[in-house]
């Protein structure tokens, strides 16, 4: 990811946060060069706004128990608008659910059904408490979960440093992993957990990010021993401690990881 001056970075704020008092001194990830990109896949339409053009739509703080559980931090708290909100401006048509495309390779994916279930909504700002050193990726815009809501934990809801949400079709993108289970529905379990934790940075048959590189090319899935290392590898890589806080294994143990498993096996015949 290529940073865009100081603004895609993290600002330590001195002083004068104008509505954020109380918040001085504490670090803030901040975008406000940036600019945002709104697309419907179907139509091909694009439309772009600027940070203070989103915050316009009425912006608030608020905390996240639910960030602040995922990153093991405490005490974060955001400017943030409500992402029901900001879709009601726009004609979804005939779309169910909004891709998310990040700066870095990452492409997180929510059904609009569930951005109104639970709330969800966009953060603008990102303050974090003091001498907390954030992760390069962790930037506006992020989705939230607000306090109070009983959403499942998943990385689904963990998605930052988005630049477009594009208006598509479910099953349209999911098409080429869903036929999997059509042929094999014991690998139900396997498919439902990948997407809600891994399609984002581990495209699998042109779906998804490319963050974490592709997990065909590592594992050769029809092995029992590479089903095995596979394992291993992710609980090596994907544990609390993780340099870049990518802490997936928060969100899946070990029955989860070889459903996985199974499932990406009979994907790969
Ligand atoms: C936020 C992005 C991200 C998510 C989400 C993610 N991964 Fe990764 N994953 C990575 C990165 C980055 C690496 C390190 C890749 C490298 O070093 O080449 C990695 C490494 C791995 C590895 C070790 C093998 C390797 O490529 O080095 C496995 C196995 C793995 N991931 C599995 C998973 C599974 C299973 C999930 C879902 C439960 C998942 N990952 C979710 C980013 C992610």
């Amino acid at each position: 990811m290529k940073l865009h001056g100081i603004a895609g970075g993290i600002l330590l704020i001195a002083s004068g946060l104008a509505g954020c008092a109380g918040f001085n001194g504490e670090s803030a990830a901040s975008a406000s060069d940036k600019t945002y990109t709104l697309s419907w896949a179907e139509s091909g339409r694009v439309s772009k706004r600027s940070l203070d053009e989103l915050e316009a739509l009425g912006s608030r703080q608020m905390s996240s128990h639910y960030f602040d559980r995922a990153m093991q931090y405490s005490n974060s708290r955001f400017r943030s608008i409500s992402f029901d909100a900001l879709l009601k401006q726009f004609p979804s048509g005939s779309a169910d659910a909004v891709l998310l495309n990040c700066f870095d390779d990452y492409q997180g994916l929510i059904s609009i059904e569930d951005i109104g279930r639970y709330r969800l909504e966009l953060a603008t700002k990102i303050y974090l408490a003091p001498g907390v050193e954030p992760p390069h990726w962790l930037n506006p815009l992020l989705i939230l979960v607000p306090d109070g809501v009983d959403a499942p934990f998943q990385e689904r809801f963990m998605t930052a440093n988005i630049r477009e949400l594009r208006f598509v079709k479910l099953e349209h993108y999911y098409a080429p992993l869903n036929r999997v289970v059509e042929d094999y529905p014991a690998t139900a379990q396997g498919l439902k957990k990948f997407k809600d934790n891994c399609v984002y940075c581990h495209s699998v048959k042109g779906v998804g990010g490319n963050k974490g590189g592709s997990l065909f090319q590592k594992f050769d899935f029809s092995k029992g021993a590479d089903r095995e290392n596979f394992k291993e590898q992710f609980l090596g890589f994907h544990h609390k401690d993780n340099a870049d806080k990518q802490n997936l294994e928060q969100f899946v143990d070990d029955l989860g990881l070889g459903e996985i498993a199974g499932f990406l096996q009979k994907l790969a015949l």
